[in-house]
């Protein structure tokens, strides 16, 4: 049966009816399409808190059970039993790979690593000490000047391999500005290796000595990949659509992304953390370090801790903290100062009537930074971990909306509160 909402306006008694969409799982949503030209109001929702801004058949969430499915897959179960580039796939697919399907992709992928050397030229002209999100945000933006020619967003086959090559190239460009910032020469990628391990290679090889590349480095990257492939409308994924939207170059959408993820609010939170923890020092500080996290007016926060959907257990962040377990004991690093003041953070935190009240739980990033780290991987870097992995979801996203017959440009409307009209008044009278 159709449920539909009534909204009446108390001042003049016009009635309106709103369609309730439903979805196949998760909340019903209420059309308001019709509400302006019906009723003549916008609707306000600042930060988008209760406001759904497209339908998609991607990644679903329910914040409360702490639940995340990637095209219905639970990510427990991928986490456990897939790789990231499958997880990619399905993303961008809509359903696991056969395994002729799974190696044409791995393929594509692999024949697409390499970056036009211009491209790569454009490393010289940053600063040894720029952010490396500053710089891969520009880089790939920069690919709209390269790859031109299969970027016809109305043509599939175009779409595609702007898909593959936007995963393949990423890490690519994500060493070579990690290579930049070391001042050390640039590695190419070596297609006889795995997408993790070949990213190692090009982050960690230098000309001068032999790399081995550690097994256990490279599953736990692909691991933390699976983890952060995608995660609905958040701000970036909801940038990429919006930037997009206009039927921008997909390259152009993508950096946008780039440029979303990188506030602490959202992916660089990652980075942020390890920060936080270094400030604390040790564990001897961590009730003072909390009082001034509960004091409002110190616009302190505890990074790694809060998400606006999940008021449970981030599922990603339970898989990370035992993840960061076993990797630091394989490793040869199980008593790593950082882990135990995390570990003894969240431990206070949750017991902490202010975080339980406001149902704050530790996020996907609370323990990520510790692996990045443990793997040798530089604060600065974090994010752009990130941004490599959920490229496959910006994709996903990206393709999703293109491909969508009913696509409009995303345009939202404001409460506008500024001056009325007035009069323009020459420079002496004012
Ligand atoms: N530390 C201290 N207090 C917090 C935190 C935190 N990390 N997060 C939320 N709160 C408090 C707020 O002060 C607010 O308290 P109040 O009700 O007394 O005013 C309440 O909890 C609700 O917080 P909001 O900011 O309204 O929640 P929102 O959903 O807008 O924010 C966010 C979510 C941005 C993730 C927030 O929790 C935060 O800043 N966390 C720290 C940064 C972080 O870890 N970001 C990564 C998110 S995951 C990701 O993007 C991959």
């Amino acid at each position: 049966m159709s449920t539909k909402f009534e909204l009446k306006n108390l001042a003049t008694g016009k009635t309106t009816q709103l369609d309730v969409m439903s979805g196949t799982i998760g909340p019903d949503v209420i059309d308001i399409s019709h509400l302006t030209r019906d009723q003549g109001v916008f609707t306000y929702d600042p930060g988008f808190m209760a406001t759904a801004s497209t339908e998609s058949k991607i990644t679903y969430i329910d914040g409360d059970a702490g639940v995340l499915l990637y095209r219905g897959y639970p990510v427990e179960q991928l986490a456990e039993k897939s790789s990231f580039l499958e997880v990619a796939n399905l993303l961008i697919y809509g359903t696991l790979p056969t395994k002729a399907q799974l190696d044409a992709f791995l393929n594509s992928i692999m024949r697409h690593t390499m970056v036009n050397e211009h491209l790569l030229r454009f490393f010289q002209g940053f600063h040894h000490n720029a952010h490396p999100m500053a710089m891969v945000s520009a880089v790939v933006a920069s690919m709209a000047a390269f790859y031109h020619d299969s970027t016809d967003i109305h043509d599939p086959r175009h779409r595609e391999i702007f898909a593959h090559r936007i995963i393949a190239k990423l890490p690519t460009i994500a060493a070579a500005a990690y290579k930049h910032s070391l001042g050390q020469p640039f590695v190419y990628p070596r297609n006889n290796l795995r997408y993790c391990a070949n990213m190692l290679n090009m982050f960690f090889a230098v000309p001068c000595e032999t790399y081995a590349i550690d097994p256990v480095a490279a599953e736990a990257l692909d691991l933390l990949f699976i983890l952060h492939a995608d995660h609905e409308q958040n701000a970036s994924t909801s940038t990429v659509r919006l930037a997009g939207s206009t039927g921008a170059n997909p390259y152009a959408a993508i950096s946008a992304g780039v440029s979303a993820l990188w506030g602490p609010a959202h992916g660089g939170a990652n980075e942020a953390v390890l920060d936080m923890l270094d400030g604390i020092g040790s564990a001897a500080n961590i009730d003072k370090f909390l009082a001034r996290v509960k004091d409002k007016d110190g616009g302190v926060r505890l990074m790694g801790f809060g998400h606006r959907v999940y008021k449970n257990f981030d599922p990603r962040a339970k898989i990370i903290r035992g993840m960061c377990y076993r990797v630091l004991e394989k490793l040869g690093k199980s008593n790593d100062p950082l882990l135990e003041l995390a570990v003894r953070l969240e431990e206070i935190a949750l017991k902490d009537e202010y975080f339980v009240s406001r149902k704050l739980y530790p996020n996907v990033d609370f323990y990520s930074g510790i692996i990045y780290s443990a793997l040798g991987i530089p604060p600065s870097m974090f994010t752009v971990m990130f941004a490599i992995a959920r490229t496959a979801g910006w994709v996903a996203h990206w393709q999703e909306m293109v491909s969508d017959p009913h696509k409009k440009i995303g345009r939202p409307r404001q409460l506008y509160t500024g001056p009325t009209q007035r009069d323009y008044q020459p420079i002496e009278k004012r």
